[in-house]
């Protein structure tokens, strides 16, 4: 079942990325439709964003790990006592399990920088100004 769902995931990222390869590194709008394709399925963000299948994902620079208190985490994510930076970021999404063993965040990881730096440049759209 998990596999089925990671699978189908995989191929919607496929798909995706194409159109997003066009852009320069660190593009909020390519990290737009990235974030919808990868990451929107689970999080939310934006004036009403919450809590659904993963975390809302409003103003993460800066955020303590597990800090929202409209989510149940995993214990694994209540004491990770990381700080979200653009380096945790980055780390996370490369591989979330190496980042916090025990995480229920179901991703297989990003290899490619340029779309981690669009990834970031799209939620840092939503940090409080
Ligand atoms: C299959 C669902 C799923 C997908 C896809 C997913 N996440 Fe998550 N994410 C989660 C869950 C569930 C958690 C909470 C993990 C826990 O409690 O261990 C989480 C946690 C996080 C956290 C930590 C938030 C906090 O409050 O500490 C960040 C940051 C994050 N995800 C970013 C992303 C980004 C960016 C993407 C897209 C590249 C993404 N996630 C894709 C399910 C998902």
């Amino acid at each position: 079942m998990q596999k089925t769902a990671v699978l189908t995931l995989a191929l919607v990222l496929n798909a995706g990325l194409l159109g997003a390869q066009a852009h320069a590194a660190g593009d909020a709008e390519a990290g737009a439709t990235l974030f919808k394709r990868i990451c929107g399925g689970c999080h939310q963000v934006g004036e009403s964003a919450r809590g659904s299948f993963g975390p809302q994902l409003n103003g993460i620079f800066g955020r303590p790990s597990g800090s929202t208190t409209d989510y149940q985490y995993s214990d694994a994510m209540k004491s990770a006592g990381i700080v979200w930076t653009r380096e945790t970021l980055t780390a996370y999404l490369e591989d979330p399990k190496e980042v916090v063993p025990g995480t229920r965040m179901i991703f297989w990881g990003l290899s490619d920088p340029e779309k981690i730096d669009n990834l970031l440049a799209y939620l840092q759209t939503f940090q409080p100004q």
